[in-house]
């Protein structure tokens, strides 16, 4: 029988002890007497030694012909080796496969390129970097959980089919229900959030969102994963302090509990320093096409952004240059509030300085990330939500449930968006949101 608890992360507790193992072989080397095993088997990495005269003659062999990716089960004693990855090596006595090798694995050692390695996502999972992000994406989602938790949440599951476009009806995926009627996958769970808000006050929901996305860039996916707090009663400056005390609290986790992640990632963690600590920038809208202004002029842009690049005129929405010179001009995140009004979602409060503002606000990433964050305070007044509705060319008769939440004790409340993906690759620090999911969704990809 094999001890199923033992695992290669815990092996240091185990040294000088003989232990069995299941892992699968990412790499081998070794010739003559000697084989050198490279394992793994999802909790971490370690290397087996096979020595001709320490096993019987059949193990030797099984260990020349053990093929990459190929699964064993591996019986050694465990031995400290400070120059391993570790601290530790097995010194194998008994190996044997669990199937025979079905011909050669497609990803070796050299260099594959991008769409090879997509096409292939099913095995290139088992490899270092996808290990690194996706255990890196786990303490993300539990750091989330743990979060919320704390600060008095209850988790509240939106629909995944809704009967309401409310992110802009270009990014829409429509569901034909048998001919009848009409559906969309959800673009966001906040409307549903808001209803759970005025049932337990303080809700989120954590799933995945569909957005039609028809341009290929590397900060959108058709399905991406968003975690939507709603607090009522809530305000706007409720919001964003809550907004820089998540996500400092996020970055905190990551760097606490995935170190080895990071590491084996090249990550650059002191760019993390301050966005672990708080304290983010706020500058309005105005403000922020004012600094993106200055960047322009002076010349002083980030890498990435074309030398031709022209500042955003007031009205008009940042692009993603834009947000990276905004992302570069800081050394955390920082919090942009009051954006126009127009450019904004129908349900936004109008500032009460300047009804051409709503009192929302976009988080923005350092190091070329981008938005990270959309929220806002929602209107809670029936008469004006419903012309907002009925302004935007929206069906009123879809929107009816959400208008009650205006009819019956509405109160003023808040929330926003977090797009899971893009916070994992900036904190990962990989250049492109596809890594960040275990299976991407792109125009491009849907399969496997
Ligand atoms: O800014 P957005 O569109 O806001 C909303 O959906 C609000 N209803 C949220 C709320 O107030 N409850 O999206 C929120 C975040 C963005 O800041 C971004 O991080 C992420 O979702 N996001 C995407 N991530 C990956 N791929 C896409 N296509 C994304 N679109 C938005
Ligand atoms: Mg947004």
């Amino acid at each position: 029988a094999t001890d199923t608890n033992i695992t290669i992360s815990g092996l240091g507790a185990h040294v000088g002890e003989t232990v069995t193992l299941n892992a699968w072989l990412t790499d081998k080397s070794g010739k003559g007497k000697i084989q050198f095993l490279k394992l793994r088997d999802g909790s971490g990495f370690v290397q087996a030694t096979v020595f001709k005269n320490d096993v019987p003659e059949d193990v030797f062999e099984a260990a020349k012909r053990v093929a990459q990716e190929q699964a064993v089960r591996v019986t050694g004693e465990v031995r400290a080796d400070e120059r391993a990855p570790g601290g530790v090596e097995l010194a194998v006595r008994d190996l044997a496969p669990y199937a025979e090798s079905g011909g050669e694995y497609p990803i070796t050692p050299k260099e594959h390129g991008i769409e090879f390695l997509l096409d292939h996502r099913h095995l290139w999972l088992r490899h270092r970097r996808p290990w690194a992000v996706l255990r890196i994406r786990d303490c993300v989602q539990r750091a989330i959980v743990t979060f919320f938790h704390g600060e008095g949440f209850v988790r509240f599951d939106a629909p995944f089919f809704t009967p309401n476009a409310a992110e802009g009806t270009t990014e829409l995926f429509e569901i034909d229900l048998f001919g009848e009627d009409k559906a969309y996958l959800s673009q966001t769970g906040q409307l549903h959030a808001e209803a759970g808000a005025l049932a337990f006050g303080k809700v989120y929901t954590f799933g995945p969102t569909f957005r039609a996305e028809k341009s290929k860039t590397r900060r959108h996916l058709l399905e991406f994963w968003m975690v939507e707090p709603e607090v009522a009663p809530g305000d706007h400056a409720g919001n964003m302090a809550l907004q820089e005390r998540f996500v400092s609290f996020l970055v905190r986790r990551v760097l606490e509990e995935c170190r080895t992640e990071l590491e084996l990632l090249g990550r650059d963690v002191e760019k993390l320093r301050g966005a672990a600590e708080g304290n983010y920038p706020r500058v309005t809208y105005t403000e922020a096409l004012e600094i993106i202004r200055g960047h322009i002029e002076s010349g002083d842009l980030p890498k990435g952004v074309q030398a031709d690049v022209q500042p955003v005129e007031w009205g008009d929405d940042l692009g993603a240059p834009h947000e990276t010179i905004l992302g570069y001009h800081f050394d955390r995140p920082v919090i942009v509030e009051k954006y126009p009004a127009a450019i904004k979602a129908f349900y936004m409060q109008p500032d009460p300085e300047d009804a051409r503002l709503a009192l929302c606000d976009d988080m923005i990433a350092p190091e070329g990330y981008g938005e990270i964050i959309g929220g806002s305070e929602r209107i809670h007044d029936f008469a004006l939500l419903k012309s907002r509705i009925e302004h935007e060319g929206l069906p009123l008769d879809a929107f009816e449930w959400y208008l009650d939440l205006r009819r019956f004790g509405s109160v003023p409340h808040a929330g926003f968006g977090m797009g899971l993906e893009r916070v994992i690759a900036w904190i990962s620090g990989i250049d492109h949101i596809r890594e960040a999911i275990p299976f991407p969704r792109m125009l491009t990809r849907m399969t496997p």
